[in-house]
């Protein structure tokens, strides 16, 4: 089967659907989160995404994404990404559970990604959190006419690694617009300088994902959930940014 490709650039008027995909996506991801608690198994989440959906009238962009059975990915813990939603995964206190969500509006794709305490947390998790983040962070800030790919990696593994933890080298950021994924590929790790110039347009799907062990993954039975080989806990943030001449536009805020 051959793909259909499709302009890694997007002019403004793309980029404003791709704000309000993104936007509605937040706003789906927040309701969600409200519901963090001890006792909630990881499927309710899944219903609760779908609901939001209909109502919303976007369409899950991951449910049926190479074969991928459902609307939400919901990772707990040493999960890293790609965790399915399972009525049998429930919810404890000081659980870190990350929700990764996509929607299609008016065939764009919105792309975020955002990790949860449950409750009150270890204060290594809270770190991870924190450092996760603030790589997510300082990776948009690179996110600039000019820079190259590489600068968004480095900024990424030199604020994980900083910390101690190290960062998922086996799952990448992405282009993101009509497709979910387009080019260019935006590894989590590498060098400033190097790799495919940023320019105006480009919109980019950035998602450090960070480890407290080794970057070792491990895909589980059901051939989606990524594990930390060591069992060590990790977490993901995703922001979709657009590359502007005024700078890094947060498409995915609410
Ligand atoms: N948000 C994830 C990404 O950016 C992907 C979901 S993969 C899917 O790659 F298969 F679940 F859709
Ligand atoms: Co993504």
């Amino acid at each position: 089967m051959i793909w259909k490709r499709h302009p890694i650039i997007k002019n403004s008027k793309e980029i404003e659907i791709l704000r309000r995909a993104n936007g509605i996506l937040m706003e789906i991801l927040f309701t969600i989160k409200e519901e963090v608690k001890p006792g909630k198994c990881t499927y309710e989440f899944e219903e609760m995404a779908l609901e939001l959906c209909e109502k919303k009238k976007v369409i899950p962009a991951f449910k049926g994404y190479r074969g991928y059975p459902y609307a939400l990915c919901v990772s707990v813990n040493e999960e890293i990404v790609h965790g399915m939603p399972r009525r049998d995964k429930v919810l404890k206190e000081g659980d870190i559970v990350s929700f990764d969500f996509g929607v299609i509006y008016e065939g764009y794709v919105g792309d975020a990604a955002i990790t949860v305490g449950v409750g009150t947390i270890s204060s290594i998790a809270e770190r991870l959190l924190k450092t996760t983040e603030e790589a997510l962070y300082l990776a948009i800030e690179k996110a600039r006419i000019g820079n190259k790919i590489g600068d968004i990696s480095y900024a990424i593994q030199s604020r994980a690694e900083r910390e101690g933890f190290s960062v998922i080298r086996d799952f990448v950021g992405h282009g993101v617009g009509r497709s979910l994924h387009e080019p260019p590929e935006i590894p989590n790790y590498g060098k400033p300088g190097r790799g495919p110039k940023l320019e105006a347009g480009m919109v980019l799907a950035i998602e450090p994902m960070v480890a407290v062990g080794s970057h070792e993954v491990k895909i589980l039975e059901d051939g989606w959930t990524a594990v930390t080989k060591d069992g060590s806990l990790s977490a993901h943030f995703e922001h979709s940014v657009a590359i502007t001449p005024s700078g890094p536009l947060i498409l995915s805020s609410l």
